[in-house]
C-alpha cells in the first residue's frame, strides 16, 4: 500500500465505510456484471483473476460457477479465501502476480481511480490466455439529472455536494468519470477483439441502495470535500436528504465491456 499510484485510490480508508461500500456495489452491479461475465461463457475450472476484488462478491460468484480465482487487493481486509478463491494482497500497479495467464480477468471499479489506466488494461490483456476475456465495469458519471426533490435548496444542496465531492476526490487522486467510454477504443488497442459495451442507469431514490451509495462515497471524502468549502451542515443535510424518499436522482451510468484476446494470439492496432 506504499507505492504513488496505490494512494491515487482516495477510498478505503475507513474499514466500516469499506465494507458498507461493497455491500452497495454487490447489490447494484452484480445483477449486471455478472450478465456481462455470463456473455463471454463462464465455465467450471476456467482460471481467473479479480482485480481490485473489493468485499470478493464477484470472486465469490465466479468460484460458485466451478472457476478457480485469484482474488488480489492492495486491502484484502474484506476478502475471504475458500478452496477455489485464493487471496492476494497486491498492488496491481506492481505488476500481474505470478506467471500464470487467465481465462478470464475481470476489474470492476478500480482503473478509473489508477493514472496509468491504459496502460494497466494492455498489461492484463497480455495476461490472457488465447480465447480469454477481460472484463472491465466503470462508472460514468457525475450525478446531474435530478427527478424530484422536497425543494429547490435541496436540488441546489445535491449539486454542490456532488461538484465540490467529485473535484476534491480528482484532485487529490485520479479518479476518471469519462474513462468508462474509453475501455472499448483501448480494449481494441490491446489487440482484443469481439468487443461489446453494456450500460445500466438506474434512478435513485432516497433510502434506496444507490441513495445511501451515494450518501457513503460522499462520507469516504469528507474530510476533503470539507476543506473544499462544504460546511459540516451541508453534509449533515445531504445524508438526510439521500434518506428521504421525495428525493430521485439518476445515478451514475455503470458500463461494463468485455473483450477477447483472438484465439491465434493478439492483433495490434495503432492507437487513433
Ligand atoms: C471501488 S472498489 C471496487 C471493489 C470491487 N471490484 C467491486 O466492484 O465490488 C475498488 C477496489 O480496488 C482496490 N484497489 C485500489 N487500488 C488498487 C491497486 N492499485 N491494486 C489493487 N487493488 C486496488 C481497492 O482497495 C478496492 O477494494
Amino acid at each position: 500500500m506504499t507505492t504513488e499510484d496505490t494512494r491515487e485510490y482516495v477510498l478505503g480508508d475507513t474499514e466500516e465505510l469499506a465494507g458498507e461500500h461493497f455491500g452497495y456495489l454487490q447489490q447494484l452491479l452484480d445483477p449486471q456484471t455478472t450478465a456481462c461475465l455470463d456473455s463471454a461463457g463462464v465455465r467450471s475450472g476456467m482460471r481467473c483473476l479479480d482485480v481490485g476484488a473489493g468485499g470478493g462478491s464477484i470472486s465469490r460468484w465466479l468460484a460458485g460457477r466451478g472457476a478457480d480465482v485469484l482474488a488480489v487487493d492492495v486491502d484484502t481486509t474484506h476478502l475471504t479465501g475458500s478452496p477455489r478463491v485464493e487471496v492476494l494482497r497486491h498492488d496491481i500497479t506492481d505488476g500481474v502476480p505470478g506467471r500464470d495467464r487467465f481465462d478470464l480477468i475481470h476489474v470492476r471499479l478500480v482503473l478509473m481511480h489508477l493514472s496509468r489506466r491504459a496502460e494497466l488494461l494492455a498489461m492484463l490483456a497480455d495476461r490472457l490466455v488465447p480465447g480469454g476475456w477481460l472484463v472491465i465495469g466503470e462508472y460514468l458519471g457525475p450525478q446531474t439529472r435530478v427527478v424530484s426533490t422536497p425543494g429547490s435548496a435541496e436540488e441546489a444542496l445535491f449539486h454542490r455536494v456532488q461538484q465540490t465531492a467529485h473535484a476534491a476526490a480528482a484532485r487529490a487522486g485520479a479518479v476518471s468519470f469519462t474513462w468508462a467510454h474509453e475501455v472499448d477504443a483501448r480494449m481494441r488497442e490491446a489487440g482484443l477483439v469481439n468487443i461489446e459495451a453494456r450500460s445500466f442507469t438506474p434512478t435513485a431514490q432516497g433510502g434506496s441502495a444507490a441513495a445511501l451509495l451515494s450518501s457513503n462515497l460522499v462520507r469516504q471524502v469528507e474530510d476533503l470535500a470539507l476543506r473544499d468549502g462544504l460546511t459540516a451542515e451541508d453534509l449533515r443535510a445531504y445524508h438526510h436528504l439521500m434518506r428521504d424518499p421525495r428525493f430521485r436522482a439518476w445515478f451514475y451510468e455503470f458500463v461494463c465491456t468485455r473483450g477477447q484476446r483472438p484465439a491465434g494470439g493478439p492483433v495490434r492496432f495503432p492507437a487513433r
